[in-house]
């Protein structure tokens, strides 16, 4: 059976993350890292970066933070190991 993705709907234009915690895991890199700058342009309120290696985190959070275009709202960093 060939695998089927149907369309998805564009995200609505005024689509907000002001009032919202967000809890990103894998953060530190790939899909993980993308989806927490991405959070933060949008003005999230703030996102959690969970994480199974605190040092790998808080470098990632650093390379976040040097970017002006995502500086909005609180980042932090927590340990989170799903092993
Ligand atoms: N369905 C699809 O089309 C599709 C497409 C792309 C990706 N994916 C899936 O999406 C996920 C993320 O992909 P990616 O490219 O962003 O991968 P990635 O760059 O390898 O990132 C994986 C992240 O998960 C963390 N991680 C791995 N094992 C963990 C564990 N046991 N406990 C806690 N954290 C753990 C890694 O932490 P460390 O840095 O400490 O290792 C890293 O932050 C993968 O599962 C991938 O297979 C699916």
């Amino acid at each position: 059976m060939p695998l089927f993705q149907p369309p998805l709907a564009p995200l609505p234009s005024d689509l907000t993350f002001v009032t919202k915690t967000i809890i990103v895991t894998g953060a530190n890199s790939g899909l993980g890292l993308a989806a927490t700058k991405h959070l933060l342009f949008h003005q999230a309120k703030e996102v959690i970066m969970a994480v199974r290696t605190i040092t790998k985190g808080e470098m990632a959070k650093s390379q976040i933070l040097a970017d002006r275009d995502v500086q909005k709202g609180t980042l932090m960093v927590g340990l989170l190991s799903c092993s």
